[in-house]
C-alpha cells in the first residue's frame, strides 16, 4: 500500500514537472552566468542524487547521494579558473538544484535536463538555454563602408520577433531585407555613418519572454563635419575655419584640401584654394585634426571645398560649402537715408534675418539692441545717433547660422543734419537769395543813376527834378525791402 502510494506520488510529480519543463526557456547573454532552474519540493532531509546533462551531449555534472561530484569531460576544471559549472548546495534546503554556467558561449546553447533521484523515485525537467549576443562586422566600421549589426541567438528561436533599439530609440532598418526569415530580420546592414554610432540593443520576444543584448558601435572616419555638403557661414573679411576632424585615434595619411570648381556635383574638378587658406597647424599634436582656415574671407571664396585623407587604405572625403555673407549699402541722397541689405551667397537654408544695433557707452560697455526682422534695413539719415555697428543675424531652422556687421560712418554731404533740420536749411537759403536780390537791385539802381547823370549833363535844369523823383522811388523801394 505504502509503496504504491509513493510510486503514484512520484509519478504525479514526474508528470507535473514533465509538463512544466517544455516551457522553461532561458536566455543568457554571452559571457554572463546562465542559471538553469531545477526545483523540487524537499523530499526528505537527504539530498537527492543530481544529474545535469546536456541532451545528446552527455553528463555535464552530477552529484551522488554520498556527496561525490563528477564533471563531464568538456566541463571539468580548466586551468586556474576552475570549472564553469556550479550547483550551489546552499540552495538545496529550499529545493533548488539550479545549475550555474559562467562565461557562457554560443556552444552552451541547447537542451539541458535535470534529473533528481530520490531512492527509487526520480524527477526530470528540461531547460532550453539560448545564448544571445550582438555582433558588429567589421568590429571597427569605417565611415561610408558597409557595416552589419547582427542579433545572434543560439539556438535561434523560430517564430521570435526582433526589434532594434539604437541609443534608446527604436531603429528601423532602411535597407531592404531580402530573405523573409527571422534570422534575416536580426541583421541590420547599413552604410556606416555617425548616426549608426552608439549603443545597439536587440530585443528578442519569444513565447512571452523578452531577451536583450547590446553592443557599442563606433564608426571611424571624419566625425566633423558629420555630413557631406555641410554649410559653413562666414562674413566677408572675417576668418573662418573649415572643419575636417577624423576620429580621435585615426591618423590619416595624405590629407588634402581642395576647392571644387562649380559645376558637376558628382565629379567635381578641383580648383585653386584661396590665397588666405592655410591648413591646421595643430595636426602634429592632434593628427586627426585636418581642419583648414581662411584668414580673410573674400566674396569669391564662396563655394565647395573638400578635405580627404587615407585611413586603412581607404580614401575618406568630406565636402562642405562656404557661404559668404556681406552687407550691401545703398544710399539715397534724395531722402538722406541708407538702406542696408543682408546678402548671402546661398540663401537656401535661411529662414529669417534680424538686425541688431551694437553700441558702446563711455566706459566701453557693449550693448546690443534688436531693431527689426527682415533682410533689409533702412536707416533714415546718417547722424551721430545712427553711426556705429549694425549687425545682421541670419537664422536657419535650427537657430542662428551666423552674422555680418556693417559700420556706419559719418560722411560729408550727409553728415550733421537730421531730416528735421531741413526746415532751417530752407530758411537760410531763402534769406540768402533775398539778400542777393537786394544787392543786385542796388547795383542796378546805381548803374541807372550813372547813365542818367551822363544824359542830364546836357539838360542841367532837369537834373534836380529827375534826381528827386528817383530818390523818392529809391526811398519807397528801400522801405519795401525793410518790410
Ligand atoms: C545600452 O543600452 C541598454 C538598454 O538600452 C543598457 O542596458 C546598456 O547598459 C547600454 N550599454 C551601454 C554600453 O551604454
Ligand atoms: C539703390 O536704390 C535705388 C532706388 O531705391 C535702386 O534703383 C538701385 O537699384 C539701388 N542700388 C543697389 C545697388 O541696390
Ligand atoms: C562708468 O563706470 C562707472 C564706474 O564703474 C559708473 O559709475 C558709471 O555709471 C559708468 N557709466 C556708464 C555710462 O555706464
Ligand atoms: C557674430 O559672429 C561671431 C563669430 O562668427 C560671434 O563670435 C558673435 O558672437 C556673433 N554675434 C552675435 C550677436 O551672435
Amino acid at each position: 500500500m505504502m509503496l504504491l502510494e509513493c510510486f503514484m506520488f512520484g509519478a504525479i510529480i514526474f508528470l507535473m514537472t514533465g509538463a512544466q519543463c517544455e516551457d522553461i526557456e532561458i536566455f543568457a547573454n554571452e559571457g554572463s552566468v546562465a542559471v538553469l532552474p531545477c526545483t523540487h519540493k524537499p523530499w526528505s532531509s537527504f539530498p537527492p542524487a543530481i544529474i545535469w546533462s546536456k541532451v545528446n551531449k552527455g553528463t555535464v555534472w552530477r552529484k551522488e547521494r554520498s556527496g561525490l561530484q563528477y564533471w563531464g569531460a568538456s566541463w571539468s576544471q580548466k586551468g586556474s579558473q576552475g570549472s564553469r559549472i556550479q550547483c550551489p548546495h546552499s540552495q538545496y534546503e529550499k529545493g533548488a538544484y539550479n545549475l550555474e554556467i559562467s562565461q557562457v558561449t554560443e556552444e552552451d546553447g541547447g537542451f539541458y535536463s535535470c534529473r533528481l533521484e530520490f531512492g527509487a523515485q526520480f524527477t526530470e525537467s528540461l531547460v532550453y538555454l539560448r545564448i544571445i549576443k550582438v555582433t558588429v562586422s567589421p568590429p571597427v566600421p569605417i565611415w561610408g563602408r558597409d557595416v552589419s549589426v547582427t542579433c545572434n541567438v543560439s539556438p535561434w528561436p523560430h517564430g521570435a520577433s526582433v526589434q532594434w533599439i539604437l541609443n534608446n530609440s527604436p531603429f528601423v532598418p532602411q535597407t531592404e531585407i531580402f530573405a523573409n526569415t527571422d534570422e534575416a530580420k536580426s541583421v541590420v546592414k547599413e552604410k556606416a555613418t555617425a548616426k549608426l554610432s552608439g549603443n545597439w540593443t536587440c530585443v528578442v520576444s519569444f513565447k512571452g519572454k523578452e531577451a536583450r543584448a547590446s553592443a557599442t558601435v563606433s564608426v571611424k572616419g571624419i566625425i566633423q563635419p558629420s555630413d557631406d555638403n555641410t554649410k559653413v557661414y562666414a562674413a566677408v573679411g572675417s576668418a573662418v575655419t573649415l572643419p575636417c576632424v577624423f576620429s580621435n585615434d585615426l591618423a590619416p595619411s595624405s590629407a588634402v584640401w581642395e576647392k571644387l570648381k562649380p559645376g558637376s556635383h558628382f565629379n567635381p574638378a578641383p580648383g585653386r584654394l584661396p590665397p588666405s587658406f592655410s591648413p591646421s597647424l595643430s595636426y602634429s599634436q592632434y593628427p586627426w585634426d585636418r581642419s583648414g582656415s581662411l584668414m580673410e574671407v573674400r566674396l569669391e571664396d564662396e563655394g565647395r571645398y573638400r578635405c580627404s585623407g587615407i585611413v586603412e587604405e581607404q580614401k575618406l572625403t568630406r565636402t562642405m560649402q562656404l557661404i559668404v555673407a556681406r552687407i550691401d549699402r545703398n544710399m539715397s541722397k534724395k531722402q538722406g537715408s541708407v538702406t542696408l541689405k543682408c546678402q548671402l551667397s546661398d540663401t537656401s537654408d535661411i529662414t529669417d534675418y534680424e538686425w541688431l544695433r551694437v553700441t558702446y557707452d563711455l566706459n566701453g560697455t557693449k550693448s546690443v539692441e534688436s531693431i527689426q526682422k527682415g533682410k533689409t534695413l533702412t536707416i533714415s539719415g546718417v547722424s551721430e545717433e545712427n553711426q556705429g555697428e549694425w549687425l545682421c543675424l541670419f537664422y536657419g531652422k535650427e537657430g542662428i547660422l551666423g552674422n555680418v556687421t556693417h559700420h556706419v560712418q559719418l560722411m560729408s554731404g550727409l553728415s550733421g543734419r537730421k531730416s528735421s533740420g531741413s526746415s532751417h536749411n530752407t530758411a537760410a537759403v531763402v534769406g540768402l537769395s533775398f539778400l542777393l536780390l537786394v544787392l543786385l537791385m542796388i547795383l542796378a539802381q546805381m548803374y541807372k543813376n550813372h547813365q542818367r547823370r551822363k544824359r542830364i549833363f546836357q539838360y542841367p535844369a532837369l537834373e534836380t527834378i529827375v534826381h528827386t523823383i528817383s530818390n523818392e522811388r529809391e526811398e519807397r523801394e528801400r522801405t519795401r525791402v525793410k518790410k
